[in-house]
């Protein structure tokens, strides 16, 4: 059996990260987002995938030839010249397909510990000809609400429901099977939405089933669950493989005197903790991240080589990659550098400011 990932988005909602690395790259842990979506279906013992690719296709296709481990796993690429919509980018798919049965769909943001073995046990028990896959969650607004009939089957799918049109908790977890009937139904070459065009019409003619879901589940879309879902797995609720551990220094870590690291925590190869400085408690180092004397680094995802100067504090931030933040320089409350932008020292940033690639920012000119 075969899934499709749709990973062709451009991750808006968390730029400026994504200007530089897709959405689907965005390390976690260290590990690329896309790794967790591979061991979920290889679980599932699903043998192969379909990446449906769009913007910046290349690093994907790059990650995936570099892992000598996926010999007996196939992976295909569809890739799109203009965005063709979440129904479009499965249709674009379509030819990759091996065989006439029933396709594993995944957004491709999406964290989950989800069993799609039962997803797929619950859809061929239904006879449906889509059964989508839900979660609860706590606002449905950025989802899309998913209304169900005692026997599961869905009564009324609403893609972003504002705020007076929301009826349950219950969301679109964004993993589906499809029958193939499904893809006759999408017009190929042409931007469309699964969700607001496929659903509801399989919805109206009776043939759309869901399966909820009760296990951990968050979509990585945006600073704040990108962050959290970080968080989650350096905690090992949600993707921890064999031998995960909560302290997880490698032997080329250079560690200054009376440097605190503390769990949980992950460094990636080549960084330099130096004397005094404090990293850790969920704090995810890239690899080749300079951490200064003193500084103090908590709660935050920092990309390869970023660096954070003497004495700074980083707290509830994502830093991209070889971003620098300066001697003295606070950065908290959500707030993401772009790629190689540049916090001048005595800066202070807050309340998710978000710096675009390259900036920088001169000394002591942002305080809150
Ligand atoms: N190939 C391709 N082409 N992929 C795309 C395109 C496209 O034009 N547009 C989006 N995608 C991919 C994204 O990269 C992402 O992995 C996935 O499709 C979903 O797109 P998002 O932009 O992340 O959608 P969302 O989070 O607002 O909403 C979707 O996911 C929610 C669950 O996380 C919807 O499916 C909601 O109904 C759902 O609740
Ligand atoms: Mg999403």
């Amino acid at each position: 059996m075969q899934a499709i990932i749709l990973v062709g988005g451009l991750g808006t909602r968390l730029r400026p990260i994504t200007y530089d690395v897709p959405k689907a790259l965005v390390p976690i842990r260290n590990k690329p987002f896309l790794g967790y979506t591979v061991d979920l279906l290889r679980d599932a013992g699903i043998d192969g995938m379909i990446l449906s690719l769009g913007y910046m296709p290349d690093p994907i296709q790059s990650y995936i030839a570099a892992r000598e481990d996926l010999a007996d796993f196939t992976v295909d690429y569809a890739v799109e010249d203009h965005a063709l919509g979440t129904a479009g980018g499965v249709k674009n798919a379509e030819g990759f397909l091996r065989d006439d049965g029933p396709v594993v769909v995944l957004n491709g943001d999406v964290l989950t510990g989800m069993n799609l073995r039962a997803a797929l046990e619950r859809h061929r028990e239904s006879g449906a000809q889509a059964t989508i896959a839900l979660t609860s969650v706590e606002d449905p607004t950025a989802y899309g609400l998913v209304e169900v009939e005692h026997d599961m089957k869905v009564r009324r799918f609403l893609e972003k429901p504002s705020p007076d049109e929301i009826t349950t908790n219950l969301i679109n977890a964004g993993v589906y099977v499809l029958e193939r009937e499904v893809f006759d139904a999408i017009p190929a070459r042409r931007e469309v939405s699964i969700e607001r065009e496929i659903f509801p019409r399989l919805q109206e003619e009776g043939r759309l089933y869901a399966h909820v879901s009760s296990s951990y589940w968050r979509d990585i879309g945006t600073p704040r669950s990108y962050l959290a879902a970080s968080n989650d797995v350096l905690s090992g609720a949600v993707g921890a493989r064999e031998g995960f551990r909560y302290v997880s220094v490698p032997e080329s870590t250079a560690v200054g005197k009376n440097a605190k690291i503390l769990p949980p925590v992950a460094v990636g190869e080549g960084c330099e903790i130096s004397d005094l400085a404090t990293v850790g408690g969920r704090v995810s180092l890239g690899r080749g991240c300079r951490i200064g004397e003193g500084a103090v680094v908590e709660g935050s995802i920092l990309l390869d080589g970023a660096v954070v100067e003497a004495g700074a504090v980083v707290r509830g931030s994502i830093l991209g990659p070889e971003s620098r933040v300066g001697a003295g320089a606070i950065v908290r409350g959500l707030s993401v550098l772009g790629a190689r932008s540049v916090v001048g020292g005595g800066n202070v940033l807050d309340n998710g400011l978000r710096l675009n690639p390259e900036v920088e920012l001169p000394p002591k000119s942002i305080n809150f």
